[in-house]
């Protein structure tokens, strides 16, 4: 498997997205905890979650998942919503999201998206308890380039290690800016839905990528994933719970694409040349 460097470690190029599970059944769950283990077994060293997800039933389940597993070994994200971004706050959310998770600290905590609560509260609360050793490192996710800027400003503001943005072949509006940006400032990079999240309903292909697709013999989905990984400046999160899709995305971090082919995309999904609004799921 390709690896990169995240969040100042060796990192599988994918981890592992898990909006939407744990909110099944038993035997879903189960399905669900298996793939969790078998990425882990499988060199997938990346764990996203949120309080969002499920209430707390994601991390839940990642919390029954990784039992038995070196928690060193592999890295764990998770988000507290923006009404929650006080430092009185974060730190309850914080708690609540490491006893979900049966963990002593996360490896990343995000702010989920911008809210009401001035910044230089939310990166006070969160360097509070990045001291007290329960965070290796923190985020934000959602942020455009005005929103970075404007973080760099506060107050240990330039301590903030990952931005976690939408990023697939129909959404590329943070190539623009944010990634050049995040490159600058060295802060690692987390694509969202690379397949337009649950059951693609913000991806609506043109027929031209299936034929590119064809012609090198992987699936559209395995073409996706190895497009928005493809500069390894990227750590995507695909969310799986079907084990021959999870296969296929590992698979997926094998392909190279040739110049022309590159071009070809190009064509049907042009680059951003200008400052946009971005996308947001
Ligand atoms: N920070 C944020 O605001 C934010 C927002 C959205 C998402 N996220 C994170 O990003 C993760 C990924 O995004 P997402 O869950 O929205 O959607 P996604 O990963 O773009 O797509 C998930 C969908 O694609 C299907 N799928 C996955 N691999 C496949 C394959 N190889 N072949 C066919 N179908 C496949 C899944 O179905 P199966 O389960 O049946 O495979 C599911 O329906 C989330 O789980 C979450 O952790 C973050």
């Amino acid at each position: 498997m390709k690896e990169i460097t995240f969040n100042h470690r060796k990192s599988s190029v994918i981890g592992m997205g898990t909006w939407r599970i744990g909110e099944g059944d038993l035997l879903k769950s189960q399905r669900e905890m298996e793939i969790i283990r078998y990425g882990l077994n499988h060199g997938v060293n990346v764990i996203d979650t949120a309080e969002m997800y499920g209430d707390g039933k994601s991390e839940a389940l990642i919390g029954k998942a990784i039992k038995g597993f070196d928690r060193d070994k592999f890295q764990i994200i998770s988000k507290f919503y923006p009404n929650h971004a006080t430092p009185k706050l974060i730190k309850q959310s914080l708690e609540n999201s490491l006893k979900r998770l049966q963990t002593d600290y996360l490896d990343s905590y995000l702010l989920h998206w911008r809210g009401n609560t001035p910044l230089a509260e939310t990166v006070q609360g969160l360097e509070e308890v990045k001291k007290e050793g329960l965070i290796k490192s923190w985020g934000v996710s959602n942020f455009n380039l005005a929103d970075l800027k404007e973080l760099a400003e506060v107050p240990d503001g330039q301590n903030c290690q990952i931005n976690e943005d939408l990023y697939n072949l129909t959404s590329r509006g943070v190539e623009y800016s944010i990634l050049p940006y995040q490159k600058e400032h060295q802060m690692y990079f987390v694509g969202y839905s690379p397949f337009g999240s649950d059951k693609n309903e913000f991806l609506s292909l043109k027929d031209d990528v299936g034929q590119v697709a064809a012609q090198k013999h992987i699936s559209i989905f395995e073409l996706l994933l190895a497009w928005v990984i493809r500069n390894n400046n990227v750590l995507s999160i695909p969310k799986t719970s079907d084990i021959a899709h999870f296969q296929s995305n590992l698979h997926a971090t094998e392909i190279e694409f040739s110049k022309d082919e590159l071009e070809l995309l190009d064509k049907i999904y042009p680059k951003p040349t200008k400052e946009t609004t971005l996308d947001i799921i």
